[in-house]
């Protein structure tokens, strides 16, 4: 089975599950409050039914969430977010139709992408200063930095957190180098 057409199935029990796991996205972009400081504008990829479209709220003037998963996405419609029908291989695409972002979150969603698509994607879509948000499995770690260093991207913030019982993220906040 494909990663969407499993999201597509968990869709309809997706809130009730990882609350009854005592998942709370807030806990892991907490760390990084001061480094990420009022953000104008928000990309939220692979928002699922929009539990982190909600914490990128709290850092951001407005936020855009993306998301394949039509019964995903209209949850988080239902919770009053804009969410655009597309892959977060895709989100290069939106640089002719919407402005830059200054902050783009991927919450327990990029492990599930093409990360070298992906990366060239937000390259294009990022705004000069932006920051990039993401959380990871720590077997895709390494993974990672080495895709998006390729791009001088760089780390600038590490923290390992349990989200939930059994799942430990890395939490990565990546900046461009200057
Ligand atoms: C574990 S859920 C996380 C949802 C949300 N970010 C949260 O923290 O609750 C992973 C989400 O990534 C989405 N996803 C999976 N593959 C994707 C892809 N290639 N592009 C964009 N989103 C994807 C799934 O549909 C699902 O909504």
């Amino acid at each position: 089975m494909s990663w969407l057409a499993y999201f597509k199935r968990w869709a309809s029990k997706y809130d009730r599950e990882v609350e009854a796991y005592g998942y709370q996205p807030h806990k892991l972009l907490l760390p990084f409050r001061a480094l990420i400081g009022k953000r104008k504008r928000g990309l939220d990829v692979g928002c699922g039914t929009g539990k982190s479209l909600e914490v990128m709220a709290k850092f951001c003037e407005e936020v855009l969430g993306v998301e394949p998963v039509e019964k995903m996405a209209k949850r988080a419609e239902d919770r009053g977010f804009r969410v655009l029908r597309m892959r977060g291989e895709e989100v290069g695409k939106l640089r002719e139709k919407e402005a830059q972002f200054d902050l783009v979150s991927f919450f327990a969603s990029i492990d599930y992408m093409k990360v070298d698509e992906v990366v060239e994607g937000v390259n294009r879509i990022l705004a000069p200063d932006g920051l990039v948000f993401m959380t990871v499995e720590p077997e895709n770690e390494d993974k990672l930095k080495l895709l998006f260093g390729k791009q001088d991207f760089e780390v600038v913030k590490r923290v390992s957190r349990k989200a939930y019982e059994r799942q430990t993220y890395i939490c990565l906040l990546f900046k461009k180098q200057s």
